[in-house]
């Protein structure tokens, strides 16, 4: 099983594609679906069917990775910030199954993107603890040590300056205070010295959509790690979510219920 179909959710679209886990390449064109306005997991769910059903032709009923923007602890999403706040709660592996009729993985869009980064891009192979950031909406955050990932650290809503961290230095906030690269650094330099005080990691990931500009604001930033843009640009969460599904069934989580009915672990 080395294609799987990777789906991002994220707050304006839902996008999929089939991917090559050799390679980290796309078997077929990404498909994207606007988000439903009401982003609760039954309307959410209609649309990955949709994606799933688009690329009937190239894939079995195997199992599926969904990204999503908020923690997912054995299954289960203990609070969400950007979508639809219906999913606090519930156990979305078990519902996504049901609904799709297959196996899916949940994973939190940071930490699939970077994972993507670990396997095939700016991060390949990295043999220490590396921190990736994504700027857009919010801050999501991936950590990988030796190439493990230490799921859900959701070091965005760091609180900064009696600010949460994401409010402050998050891309959106930069276009919605109309701040200048320059300026907005000042923000992220707050930021990145801080996770850097707090984890001494050995390597910085920039990723979300602005990374495609990493040279407007990076050389702004002064700090002892190496700080780089993240390469797998739009295909991370997609690349990310099917790495995620192929992880979980090669090491199933024993504390998901769905896995082990006997795990009954209290997630949220
Ligand atoms: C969420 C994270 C997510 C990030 C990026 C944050 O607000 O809490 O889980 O990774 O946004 O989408």
């Amino acid at each position: 099983m080395s294609i799987i179909l990777g789906i991002d959710v994220g707050g304006s679209g839902i996008k999929g594609a089939p991917v090559d886990l050799e390679t980290g390449e796309f078997t077929a064109d990404r498909f994207r679906i606007p988000t439903p306005a009401k982003s609760n997991p039954k309307n959410v769910a209609k649309v990955i069917a949709k994606i799933i059903d688009h690329f009937a032709d190239e894939l079995d009923d195997g199992p599926v990775g969904l990204t999503i923007p908020a923690p997912v602890k054995h299954g289960v999403v203990p609070f969400i910030a950007n979508l639809h706040k219906s999913w606090v709660g519930v156990e979305a592996k078990k519902f996504f199954q049901d609904e799709l009729g297959r196996s899916a993985t949940l994973v939190n869009d940071a930490d699939a993107a970077g994972l993507a980064e670990v396997h095939f891009g700016a991060a390949k192979g990295h043999p220490g603890l590396v921190i990736l950031t994504t700027l857009g909406t919010g801050i999501g955050c991936a950590m990988i040590y030796r190439g493990v990932l230490i799921p859900n650290a959701e070091l965005g809503h760091l609180e900064l300056d009696g600010h949460d961290a994401e409010k402050r230095a998050a891309s959106s906030v930069k276009d919605k205070e109309g701040l200048s690269y320059e300026e907005w650094a000042v923000r992220l330099q707050r930021y990145y010295s801080h996770v850097e005080m707090l984890f001494s990691p050995d390597l910085f990931v920039v990723g979300g959509g602005v990374s495609k500009d990493a040279d407007k604001f990076l050389h702004y930033l002064d700090l002892r790690t190496p700080i780089v843009p993240a390469m797998m640009r739009n295909r991370a969460g997609i690349v990310g979510a099917a790495l995620a599904a192929k992880d979980a069934v090669d090491h199933p989580d024993p504390l998901d219920p769905v896995v082990n009915p006997e795990a009954n672990a209290p997630v949220v």
